[in-house]
């Protein structure tokens, strides 16, 4: 089981770039699979997670070839699928399998997804609901959890349904389900979430229409071959943005990251908290907006986080908390009850590992309450959750006493290197097996 041990103090200096942005990876081999002709990805993220859709796919028979990061994956079409032949693995990954779901509910042959013990805890009803009531047939254990049995022969039919929850997954599955629908999908977003799936369909040539929280694409599609070069990862690049902000005397450059707008509240909340971080280099990378992000420390304060921007920073809030307890005051945040059913319940991890580091953090049925003070040392328990285990890791930096983080290896998951390129930046971790 892999441990950090991070020495208190430090300061961030100098460029890099984060790996290749994981949602972007996972969809990249998803379309680039079902479309004619041959695509070629650029900075695919070599996490566990992407690399587990890549296998699944190989295991349906597509041809991927992969140097280093890039990968040229020989599309089958819409229906040149074969059967997986075995159960299809995705490890810890959520969106892999919330996705492959959707894909799986329209082809000709069963399958059945399996994951790790985090991601058969996770809640699947949200996407198996509206697939069944587009004509699937899933069989999943008790709680609508994997293990996920996908029958294949399903006729399915577009829906018109309105999303409970603002979930880039939820609308990604039911837009890939509903290219083998018949008719027209109309999906409905309570608040908008990630857009990669939607960008990602038109440049394979697909064609949907997108206006004021609805989409609307008709079923049946092909999709064409095309290239796809992954911009670095906001997400990952968010502990380095709160690193450099919290440890005095930073200044680093964070190269090529992905700013699309769906993306950025972890900027929008940083700089209300008085983060400084400039955008420079504005441009296009393929279908998405990239920049350079330079952060320089900054005294934080404590902010009520507005609930809008709690979907467009769904993922970075293990490391804003780390923020906010650096922050001058209280910061608090509602309307997150989703960070609870993450890789780990995220509300209560962080307020466990933050109490136990000395910071007065209150658990709320939908969110937190941080009172920002000073960090002493201590154990952390990730809870074998990546962005928990990087969080506390960026938390040392304002320690009193070393802070030792268990049950790190997922961190792998999205952000393989980080011990390798936090140190380079600045951060001392050392990795053991304690
Ligand atoms: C993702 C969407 C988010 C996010 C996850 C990746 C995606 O999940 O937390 O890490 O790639 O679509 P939800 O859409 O369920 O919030």
């Amino acid at each position: 089981m892999t441990r950090f041990l991070c020495s208190p103090g430090g300061r961030l200096r100098g460029e890099l770039r984060v790996p290749g942005d994981k949602s972007i990876s996972h969809r990249s081999v998803m379309l680039a699979s079902i479309a004619d002709g041959t695509s070629r990805v650029g900075g695919f993220l070599l996490g566990e997670d992407s690399l587990d859709t890549m296998r699944a796919f190989r295991q349906m028979g597509v041809e991927i070839e992969r140097d280093g990061d890039r990968l040229t994956i020989h599309g089958r079409g819409m229906k040149g699928l074969r059967a997986p032949g075995e159960d299809i693995y995705l490890g810890n990954s959520g969106t892999a399998m919330r996705l492959l779901l959707g894909l799986l509910a329209g082809q000709a042959f069963d399958s059945r997804l399996t994951g790790d013990a985090s991601l058969s805890g996770r809640p699947m009803a949200r996407v198996i609901e509206p697939l069944r009531a587009m004509g699937a047939r899933i069989d999943s254990a008790p709680g609508d959890r994997a293990p996920l049995h996908v029958h294949g022969h399903c006729e399915l039919h577009a829906i018109d349904y309105a999303m409970p929850v603002a979930s880039a997954q939820v609308k990604s599955c039911l837009l890939l389900a509903g290219l083998y629908a018949r008719g027209e999908m109309r999906i409905r977003e309570p608040a908008p979430s990630r857009d990669h799936s939607e960008r990602m369909l038109r440049s394979f040539g697909c064609e949907l229409e997108t206006a004021a929280g609805r989409i609307v694409m008709t079923g049946g599609q092909d999709l064409t071959a095309t290239d796809v070069d992954v911009p670095a990862d906001i997400s990952s690049a968010a502990f380095f943005m709160v690193a450099a902000s919290i440890a005095p005397g930073s200044d680093i450059t964070l190269r090529e990251v992905g700013v699309n707008p769906t993306r950025t509240g972890v900027i929008e909340i940083l700089r209300r908290m008085g983060a400084d971080l400039e955008l420079s280099n504005p441009r296009e990378l393929g279908a998405e907006p990239v920049a350079d992000i330079r952060v320089r420390s900054a005294p934080l304060r404590g902010i009520e986080i507005p609930a809008e921007l709690v979907p467009l920073a769904i993922d970075e809030f293990p490391v804003l908390f780390v923020a906010a307890a650096c922050a001058e005051g209280v910061t608090r945040l509602g309307g997150a009850a989703e960070l609870r059913v993450k890789e780990s319940d995220r509300i209560q991890t962080m307020a466990d590992g933050l109490a136990a580091l000395g910071i007065d953090a209150r658990s709320l049925p939908d969110g937190i309450e941080i009172h920002g003070g000073e960090l002493a040392g201590g154990d952390i328990d990730s809870h074998g959750d990546h962005r928990i285990a990087m969080a506390f890791a960026v938390a040392a930096l304002r320690a009193r006493e070393p802070i030792r983080v268990r049950d790190c290896a997922n961190v792998a998951t999205s952000f393989p290197g980080f011990v390798e390129l936090a140190r380079a930046a600045g951060l001392e971790i050392e990795t053991d097996d304690g």
